[in-house]
C-alpha cells in the first residue's frame, strides 16, 4: 500500500485496525470514529473537480432542500466540516445566482437540541404559500431515534437565508410504535391539495419491505400518518430519500410538486440502501386514496429504471419557478479508499444539476444538464463526417481534455451486422455484461463511443461507448461507462464497468452522447438523457496536460461520427471559496 508521506505511521496502524474492526454502518455509511475529526492536513488538487459542486475540503454526501427563493438558489448538503470520512455532519449551505457560482454561507442546520443531537441528516424544502421556505430534516434524538424536524428562516426578508431556527415545538414527527425509529428518514417537499391538508413522505423498512410513509397535516405542525403508506415494495430493503413530484406529459416545463392539474404523471425516486443506487418510476398518483400506482410497464425495484447507472445516490429534485423546469441534484461519492480520501482532504462531489422531464414515449425520463452550465465553455473544436473503421480511434485536440464538455451524434451503418444477443446473457445485469465484453472485445455495430481521459499511448481510458446487439427483431443498445482500464493504480480502487440499457429508437441510424469530463469525474447522457452514467476515475498518467480524447470505434462496422463538439471547460469564478 502506499502510504502518502504526511500521514503518520500512527495513521496507518489506526486505519488498518479500522479496516478489520469496521465497527458497523450508520445511516449506512462506513463509520470511521478515529477518522471523523482528522482535518485534512492540505487539500490534494490531482483529481479534484473543477466545475463539480464541490466544497473547499473534506467530506459531503446528500444534496437537501434545494429550492429557488427570491432571485437566489439554495443547495443545502451534508457536510463533515472536521474531516475527508463520514461523520460531525451538519447542512452546509451555499447560495448562487446561475447554479455554476457558488458562495459558502454557514452551516444552516447542526446539532443543538435534544431532538438533533446525534444528528441532522437529509431533508427537504417547501415553499408555503406568501414565499414562507420551511425545511423538514430527520433529527437524531437524545434517545437516538429518529425523529422529522422543521426549521425556518430567522430573517425571511434576507433572501441569502443565513440563519435558521429549529422551534422548540420540535420534533413534529415521531415514529409512532408501528415504526422502526432506527429506519425512518428523509422528508420529501410537501405538497398541498384542495382538500386543505399538505403531504410528505418519509422513507422506512419494515423487514425487508421498502415503505414511503405518507403524513398529512393542516398547519405543517401536527402530522398525522396515513393508514397506508403512498407505495411500499417486499424485498427491496430500506428507501432513502424518497422523491416525488409531477410531471407534465407533454413538453419539457416542470411543474411546482403541488401542481394538480388532472393529466399529469408522477415519478416516485427512492435510493436503495441496499445497492446504493437511484430507482425511479413513472405512475398515476391517486389522490381519493392517497396512492401511487406505477404504471404496468414501470418496472418497481432493482431491475428498474436508475436516474443514473453509475455514483449516483441520495438525489432530489426541486421545483425552478424562475425557468418552470425540475432540477435534479444527485450525490457522486468516490471510487477510491478512505485512506486516499483522507490523503486527498475531500471527499464526494454533486453531479451537474440535471433538467428533468418525461420523455415523449411517457415511459421514462430525461436528463440534461442545466443550460447555465454552458457558460463554462471555452475554447471549441468540430469534428464532421469522419469515418471510424474497425479497430481506429481519432484524437479531439486542442481542447484541456481531462475537463471538457463533449457532445458527439455517430451515424451507424445497417444494424444487420449486429451482433446476436446471446440468450445466457439474459440472467446478466449491464454491468456484467458491459464488464463480461468490454470495448476491448471486437463487435458487429459497436463497440463505438468516446475514449475519456485517456493517456497518449492507451495505458489508461475510461471509455464510455454504445454496443447494438439483435434480440430476435428487436435492438438492444447498450451504453457503458468503464472504469476497468481508467487508471495503473490497482489497489483500493473500485473500477466498475457502469452500464445500462438505451431505450432509443434507431430507425434514424443515429446515437449521441454527451460526456462531461472533470479530471475524476466522466458524466454521459446517452441518447439525449434517456441513460445516464457518472464515474469517478483516477487515472495515474491520463491527468491536468497528459489527459487526451478520443473517439474510437472496435465494431466490424464502420461508424460515422456525424458531428462532434468539444469545448474546454472554464472553473466557475467562484466555487464555494
Ligand atoms: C430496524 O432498522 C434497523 C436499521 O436499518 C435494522 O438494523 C433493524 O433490523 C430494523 N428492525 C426491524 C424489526 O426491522
Ligand atoms: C460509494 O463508493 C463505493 C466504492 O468505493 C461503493 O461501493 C458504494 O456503494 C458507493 N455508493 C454510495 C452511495 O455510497
Ligand atoms: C479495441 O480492440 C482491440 C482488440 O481487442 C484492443 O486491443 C483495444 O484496446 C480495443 N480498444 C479499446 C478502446 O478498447
Amino acid at each position: 500500500m502506499e502510504v502518502p508521506k504526511f500521514l503518520s505511521i500512527f495513521m496507518l496502524i489506526a486505519y488498518l485496525w479500522v479496516i478489520s474492526n469496521n465497527n458497523g454502518v450508520e445511516a449506512s455509511h462506513k463509520i470511521y470514529p478515529k477518522f471523523q475529526s482528522l482535518a485534512a492536513v492540505k487539500v490534494k488538487q490531482l483529481h479534484r473537480t473543477a466545475f463539480h459542486f464541490q466544497p473547499p475540503k473534506h467530506w459531503i454526501n446528500d444534496p437537501n432542500g434545494p429550492m429557488y427563493y427570491k432571485g437566489i438558489y439554495h443547495l443545502f448538503y451534508q457536510y463533515n466540516p472536521k474531516g475527508a470520512v463520514w461523520g460531525n455532519i451538519v447542512w452546509a449551505h451555499s447560495v448562487s445566482k446561475d447554479l455554476i457560482n457558488w458562495e459558502a454561507l454557514e452551516p444552516a442546520l447542526y446539532p443543538s437540541k435534544p431532538f438533533d443531537i446525534n444528528g441532522c441528516w437529509s431533508g427537504s424544502a417547501t415553499v408555503l404559500p406568501g414565499n414562507k421556505p420551511i425545511i423538514l430534516y430527520t433529527g437524531i434524538d437524545y434517545k437516538e431515534r429518529q425523529v422529522q424536524n422543521y426549521a425556518v428562516p430567522a430573517n425571511p426578508s434576507d433572501p441569502y437565508l443565513r440563519k435558521w431556527i429549529k422551534p422548540n415545538n420540535n420534533p413534529v414527527v415521531f415514529p409512532g410504535p408501528d415504526v422502526n425509529a432506527s429506519a425512518f428518514r428523509d422528508p420529501t417537499t410537501a405538497w398541498w391539495s384542495n382538500d386543505g391538508h399538505w403531504r410528505m413522505l418519509v422513507g422506512s423498512r419494515r423487514k425487508h419491505r421498502g415503505i414511503a410513509y405518507l403524513y398529512r397535516s393542516r398547519d405543517f405542525m401536527k402530522w398525522t400518518k396515513a393508514k397506508y403508506p403512498i407505495h411500499s415494495l417486499a424485498n427491496t430493503g430500506m428507501w432513502e430519500c424518497p422523491d416525488f413530484y409531477p410531471v407534465s406529459i407533454s413538453g419539457k416545463n416542470g411543474l411546482d410538486t403541488s401542481f394538480a392539474g388532472g393529466n399529469e404523471k408522477f415519478v416516485l425516486k427512492v435510493s436503495l440502501d441496499l445497492t446504493r443506487y437511484d430507482y425511479y418510476t413513472t405512475g398515476t398518483y391517486n389522490r381519493d386514496k392517497d396512492r401511487y400506482v406505477p404504471d404496468k410497464d414501470s418496472v418497481d425495484g432493482w431491475s428498474g429504471l436508475r436516474y443514473d447507472y453509475g455514483n449516483f445516490y441520495a438525489s432530489k429534485t426541486f421545483f425552478d419557478s424562475r425557468k418552470n423546469r425540475r432540477i435534479l441534484w444527485g450525490w457522486a461519492n468516490e471510487s477510491d479508499s478512505t485512506f486516499d480520501d483522507m490523503a486527498k482532504g475531500w471527499a464526494g462531489v454533486q453531479t451537474i444539476p440535471r433538467e428533468v422531464w418525461l420523455d415523449g414515449s411517457g415511459k421514462q425520463l430525461l436528463q440534461w444538464p442545466i443550460e447555465e452550465l454552458e457558460t463554462l465553455r471555452g475554447k471549441n473544436v468540430h469534428i464532421s463526417n469522419q469515418e471510424l473503421k474497425k479497430g481506429h480511434h481519432v484524437e479531439v485536440k486542442g481542447v484541456t481534455a481531462a475537463q471538457a464538455d463533449v457532445e458527439v451524434t455517430f451515424k451507424l451503418p445497417s444494424l444487420d451486422k449486429a451482433e446476436k444477443f446471446d440468450p445466457s446473457w439474459k440472467n446478466l445485469d449491464a454491468e456484467h455484461l458491459c464488464g463480461k465484453i468490454g470495448s476491448k472485445v471486437q463487435g458487429g455495430v459497436g463497440p463505438f463511443g468516446l475514449l475519456t481521459l485517456a493517456s497518449k499511448n492507451l495505458e489508461e481510458f475510461t471509455p464510455v461507448f454504445f454496443r447494438i446487439f439483435k434480440d430476435g427483431h428487436k435492438h438492444l443498445v447498450l451504453m457503458c461507462s468503464d472504469a476497468s482500464s481508467s487508471t495503473l493504480k490497482t489497489e483500493g480502487l473500485y473500477k466498475p464497468s457502469f452500464a445500462g440499457f438505451v431505450n432509443v429508437d434507431l430507425s434514424d441510424k443515429k446515437l449521441s452522447l454527451r460526456s462531461l469530463i472533470d479530471h475524476s469525474v466522466v458524466e454521459s447522457f446517452g441518447a439525449g438523457g434517456k441513460t445516464c452514467i457518472t464515474s469517478r476515475v483516477y487515472p495515474t498518467l491520463a491527468v491536468f496536460d497528459d489527459a487526451h480524447l478520443y473517439a474510437f470505434n472496435n465494431g466490424t462496422e464502420t461508424v460515422t461520427v456525424e458531428k462532434l463538439n468539444a469545448w474546454s471547460m472554464k472553473k466557475p469564478a467562484k466555487m464555494n471559496s
